[in-house]
């Protein structure tokens, strides 16, 4: 496994004659993570993993100081995990100055998560075209977790013709239920208790929408999550049931794939998920 920075990269790149595979990351990396990448090494001769925290995407009140860089563990999985490339650029390689042309999301990128953290889709396409651009990848494998990042780069892949084929991979779960994320090393055991409320939420709206009706959806999921505030150190963001294609919110008598969004604060730690419905 070679691990390096910008020039390694292109240098790597022009040697493979194969296709590649690409996960993005910012790394304190986790089983969620490690599904990409198993992924990708099905999908491609050859993986390029990115760990990077990409100051773009952070507002100026997030936690871009403090975010885990568990590098040397990171590495370990990645090796454990085939990964042939780690590309690690410095801040300064990425960024020798703040960046005067970037890519806009749009008004996709300016509602829910984007509507809680202006800015935050146009730094993560602008970083992602970056990394499509320095990897060259044929194939590049996502999360659903970050549901409105992955759809923000299916658009820009379609908008701006990049070659690349987009691999979505469910949301991984700890046996508990909860998302995995890198922030919930952030949670202390009484926040991850309170935390649990999430997929709690989520099943019951899924309940909800067995009978292939949007009706009562995201009351169900609302109930839920406003019991848990009232007992705990939890506050709701936004929960919101839309359209996948366009996050539009859906009508009562919506058919089609929707989408169930929800991002809640627990004891400070911003957390989101998301579950997949269809109705008819
Ligand atoms: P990061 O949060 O490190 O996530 C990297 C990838 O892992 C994303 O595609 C994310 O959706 C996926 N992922 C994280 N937790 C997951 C889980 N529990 N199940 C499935 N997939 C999961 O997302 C980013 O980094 C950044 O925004 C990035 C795209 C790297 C741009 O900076």
């Amino acid at each position: 496994m070679e691990v390096g920075g910008i020039q390694a990269l292109r240098a790597w790149r022009k040697r493979q004659s194969g296709t590649v595979s690409l996960v993005p990351t910012m790394g304190a990396l986790h089983s969620g993570h490690r599904a990409l990448m198993d992924r990708a090494r099905e999908s491609g001769d050859s993986v390029v993993t990115s760990i990077f925290v990409n100051p773009l995407q952070f507002g100026a009140d997030e936690d871009f100081g403090r975010y885990p860089r568990p590098f040397q563990a990171d590495l370990e999985i990645c090796e454990a995990a085939g990964v042939d490339f780690v590309f690690a650029p410095a801040l300064g390689e990425m960024y020798p100055a703040a960046p005067e042309v970037t890519v806009s999301s749009g008004r996709m990128g300016t509602v829910y998560e984007g509507a809680a953290r202006p800015g935050h889709f146009d730094g993560v396409l602008t970083v992602v075209a970056k990394l499509f651009t320095l990897a060259a990848p044929d194939s590049a494998i996502f999360g659903l977790k970050d549901i409105q990042q992955f759809c923000l780069v299916k658009r820009m892949i379609a908008d701006l013709n990049f070659d690349i084929e987009l691999i979505g991979l469910p949301v991984v779960r700890d046996g508990d239920g909860l998302a995995m994320s890198s922030r919930n090393e952030y949670l202390a055991t009484a926040d991850r208790a309170v935390a649990l409320a999430i997929p709690r939420a989520l099943d019951v709206a899924a309940q909800a929408a067995s009978d292939g009706s949007p009706v009562g959806v995201e009351a169900a999921a609302q109930a839920v999550l406003d019991a848990a505030a009232e007992r705990g150190d939890l506050s709701l963001g936004y929960l919101g049931l839309v359209d996948s294609t366009t996050f539009q919110p859906c009508a009562q008598d919506f058919a089609g794939q929707a989408l169930l969004l929800v991002s809640v604060t627990v004891g400070g730690t911003h957390l989101i998920d998301n579950v997949p419905l269809e109705f008819h």
